[in-house]
């Protein structure tokens, strides 16, 4: 598919997931086949009133690309200056916009998801937005505010028509957040209705679900987020099957301690020994999960791993005793 000029080589698309998708995590996930990633979401107020800590989300680097910056803001004015430091600070290819986010503290101001609630309004900031990006801008949104107020098709329809070059849809609602199902059907016949490409999101845990996704919705590429969370293969297992029709098995526990130290590795050198082991109490458990036998191990690193050493004599560990 392409965005804008831009060439998306692959199926899987990195989702967006804040306090997750680091530099460090996006350039571990790319060999596996990840297509294009987003950075977490970035507040235009934080860019524009010189927020340190939000400029360091813009950090991009070669392996990590094609990449896009996801934006979150509520006044066209503030975030296309944010637009103009982008384009003056990042190497990037995509600005997304996120219309997603259900987070008390983002759609209280009216960012995020609140703007599902205001199709109108939308419309001018997106084309706003789009004049002013010297990238081609996509945004992610959900199937709407409420259960009864689901207006995905408008709003799709809508983002296109302001000048956004690709769609992603989460399939639950802003007042779902996480919870419950994410329903396909309720997007189908969305993409017949599009010029643009269409991303499907929501519950791509496994190859199955990849595959249902795109069957009901006729999405252009999938979306994993947390589903590739200690579960990068995924990604290879999704591209492999929309290019060969074949089904990859899944690794096994050795293969995934090789996987977890590699990411581990990665986020140590960018963030330094005490955030990185903290970010990876959250993150390495997963690459366990699912295997029988192996929750005492994930118990250990959330409880008693406190140096990097301490983490990698832990995965060791589990090597010798699987090897022997
Ligand atoms: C911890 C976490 C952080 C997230 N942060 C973002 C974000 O910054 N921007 C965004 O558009 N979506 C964000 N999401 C939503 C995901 O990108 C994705 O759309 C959602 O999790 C549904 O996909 P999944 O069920 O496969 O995880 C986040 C999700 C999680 C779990």
């Amino acid at each position: 598919m392409k965005i804008g000029d831009l060439e998306i080589k692959g199926h899987v698309i990195l989702g967006p997931m804040a306090g997750v998708t680091t530099l460090a995590y996006r350039e571990f996930m790319k060999p596996f086949g990840v297509a294009l990633s987003y950075s977490e979401m970035v507040s235009d107020c934080g860019l524009v009133y010189e927020n340190k800590k939000t400029y360091e989300y813009l950090a991009t680097s070669d392996v990590d690309r094609p990449v896009g910056i996801q934006l979150f803001g509520f006044d066209a004015e503030k975030t296309c200056r944010a637009i103009e430091i982008c384009e003056k600070e990042a190497q990037y290819d995509v600005l997304d916009i996120n219309l997603g986010c259900p987070v008390f503290k983002v759609t209280k101001t009216g960012a995020g998801s609140a703007w599902l609630k205001k199709p109108n309004d939308l419309y001018y900031y997106m084309k706003k937005i789009c004049e002013t990006s010297h990238k081609p801008v996509t945004a992610k949104i959900r199937l709407g505010w409420d259960e009864k107020s689901i207006n995905v098709f408008e709003v799709a329809k809508g983002l296109e028509l302001a000048g956004v070059k690709a769609i992603t849809i989460h399939c639950r609602t802003s007042k779902q957040g996480y919870s419950g199902v994410a329903d396909y059907k309720a997007i189908a016949g969305v993409k017949e209705t599009l010029n643009v490409p269409l991303i499907v999101s929501g519950d791509i845990f496994t190859l199955e679900k990849a595959i249902e996704a795109v069957e009901i919705t006729h999405a252009d590429a999938v979306m994993v987020a947390r589903g590739g969370l200690g579960n990068p293969y995924l990604v290879t297992q999704i591209n492999h099957y929309f290019e060969t029709g074949e089904k990859l098995p899944s690794p096994d526990v050795l293969t995934q301690v090789g996987y977890a130290e590699e990411s581990a590795k990665k986020l140590i050198a960018q963030k330094g020994e005490i955030i990185a082991i903290r970010e990876l109490k959250g993150l390495i458990p997963h690459f366990f999960s699912g295997f029988p036998g192996y929750k005492k191990i994930r118990m250990e690193i959330v409880m008693n791993v406190q140096t990097s050493d301490q983490l990698f004599a832990l995965l060791d560990g589990v090597r010798s005793r699987m090897s022997l």
